[in-house]
């Protein structure tokens, strides 16, 4: 019996190369869940456009969360706990967005180390998974400055690795033909 090498040319999938602040949830099951937001939070586009609930005011205009400083919308007075945190630098992210609604207060005494501050939004949203989904839906209501500067990056680097898999082929090929 001969034994035939069969080249096998491994093409390496290239890992889905996700920019920073891709969100992972589900934006369609998110806008049900804003729901549980829009009694205190509206998201309004620059323009003006009222993109997702009604009338609340009680919380800021969550537009464009993904990237933008904490504590950072123009005319919100905030609480002094979330103004130190963005004081301090900090910027929506997935993973802090997370924390954050979890347990707000909670988010910003960890963060800011101080065991006294207070968050204003009363409001919790211990579901991890609700609140993937509503960060997805904000996302999905907004570019996000973040994602938008990674996204290019992103696929720059994607690209040539999907290329390099087809010329593995003729060289893998090559070595089998040697073999008589
Ligand atoms: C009962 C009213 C209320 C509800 C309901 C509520 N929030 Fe808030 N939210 C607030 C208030 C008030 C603040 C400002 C907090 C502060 O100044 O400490 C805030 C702040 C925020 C911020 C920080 C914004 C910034 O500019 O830094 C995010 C993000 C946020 N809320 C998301 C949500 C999401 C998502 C939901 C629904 C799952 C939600 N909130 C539900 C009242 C609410």
């Amino acid at each position: 019996m001969r034994l035939t090498l069969t080249a096998v040319a491994l093409a390496f999938a290239a890992a889905p190369v996700l920019a920073q602040d891709a969100p992972t949830g589900d934006a369609a099951a998110g806008a049900k869940v804003f729901n549980k937001c829009q009694t205190c939070h509206m998201v309004v586009a620059p323009d003006g456009t009222v993109l997702a609930g009604k009338a609340g005011k009680t919380g800021p205009n969550l537009y464009g969360i993904n990237g933008r400083p904490a504590a950072s919308y123009p005319d919100f007075a905030y609480g002094d706990g979330l103004k130190e945190l963005g004081a301090a630098g900090e910027v929506w992210n997935e993973a802090d967005f997370l924390q954050y609604v979890a347990d707000p207060t909670k988010f910003i005494k960890t963060k800011t180390g101080d065991t006294k501050a207070k968050g204003k939004m009363t409001f919790k949203l211990p579901n991890e998974k609700e609140a993937h989904d509503v960060w997805a839906f904000l996302n999905s209501l907004a570019p996000a400055p973040a994602a938008a500067e990674a996204a290019p990056a992103a696929d720059a680097a994607a690209a040539p690795a999907a290329d390099a898999a087809p010329a593995a082929e003729p060289a893998a090929e090559g070595a089998a033909t040697t073999n008589p």
